[in-house]
Order: C-alpha cells, then structure tokens, then sequence
C-alpha cells in the first residue's frame, strides 16, 4: 500500500524572550542579542503538523484532517495563541522557548494523541524566513 503524508497548517501569535538562567546576563546578551530583550518581543509563528500514513480504504484519507485540526488546536494552539511561552504555558515549564525547543515539545504534545496515522513532522516557521523542524528523531548515547 502507498504511503502518503498529509499537513495541517495553522498559525499563533505568542511572546517570548531566549534566556538561559543557568548563564549570566552579560552571556545571555552576547548570545541572543535582541532576542533576549527582557521585555520580550512577538511572533507571528506558523505550524505544521505533517502525518503518514496509508489511505484508509473505505475513506481514502491518512487521517480527517478536521479531526487533526481540531487536536492541533486544542492540544497547541488554544494554550499558546496570545500567551507568553516562557510564563503562561504549563507544558513549556523549564523549557527555552527557541523554535527547536518548541517542535520538541509541540511533537510531544501530539504524540500518542492522533487517531489514525503516524506523526512525522512538526515544523515550526518563526519568521518566514527561519524554521525549525522535528521528525521524533532522539540521540542515544552509548552505554559503556
Ligand atoms: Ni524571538
């Protein structure tokens, strides 16, 4: 059977500043520059949320996409839409709220959530020009 990859795109606007509060400021200017700015600054972010699968045959469909839209919003976009990503979004806790971050977490938001398919790709546009992308890939370390 063919496998085909379906997308659901969205977007949110959110606020957010890069800062490490394991270094010190003078580190956290030097290395995110404006995007340090302490009283954060917005974007305009873009999703997408990519699904595999083989066409259902009595549907013709990987997943409804409807069905995913709706999980996308509820599970993402309604909790981070007009928030700040480093204060307001339980699941962002801890987390540095850089575009690579984020499709981690968002992945991990979808995944085990999605009633047909399989998630293959999160990817996150910051600005038109800068995107992050996560197919689930983790690095093992070796054990010795
Ligand atoms: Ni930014």
């Amino acid at each position: 059977m063919p496998i085909v990859h379906v997308t659901r795109r969205t977007h949110f606007n959110a606020a957010h500043r890069l800062h490490n509060p394991d270094k010190s400021d003078e580190w956290n200017r030097a290395t995110f520059g404006k995007c340090n700015s302490p009283n954060w600054h917005g974007h305009n972010y873009r999703l997408e949320v990519t699904v595999r699968g083989e066409p259902d045959p009595d549907t013709g469909y990987v997943i409804d996409l409807g069905e995913l839209a709706r999980i996308v919003e509820e599970r993402i976009v309604t909790p981070c839409d007009h928030s700040n990503l480093n204060l307001d979004v339980d699941f962002l806790e801890g987390v540095l709220p850089s575009s690579e971050n984020l499709v981690v977490a968002f992945w991990n938001r979808l995944q085990g959530h999605l009633p047909a398919g399989e998630l293959h790709c999160v990817k996150l546009y910051e600005t038109d020009r800068n995107a992050a992308e996560y197919f689930g890939d983790q690095v093992h370390e070796t054990v010795r």
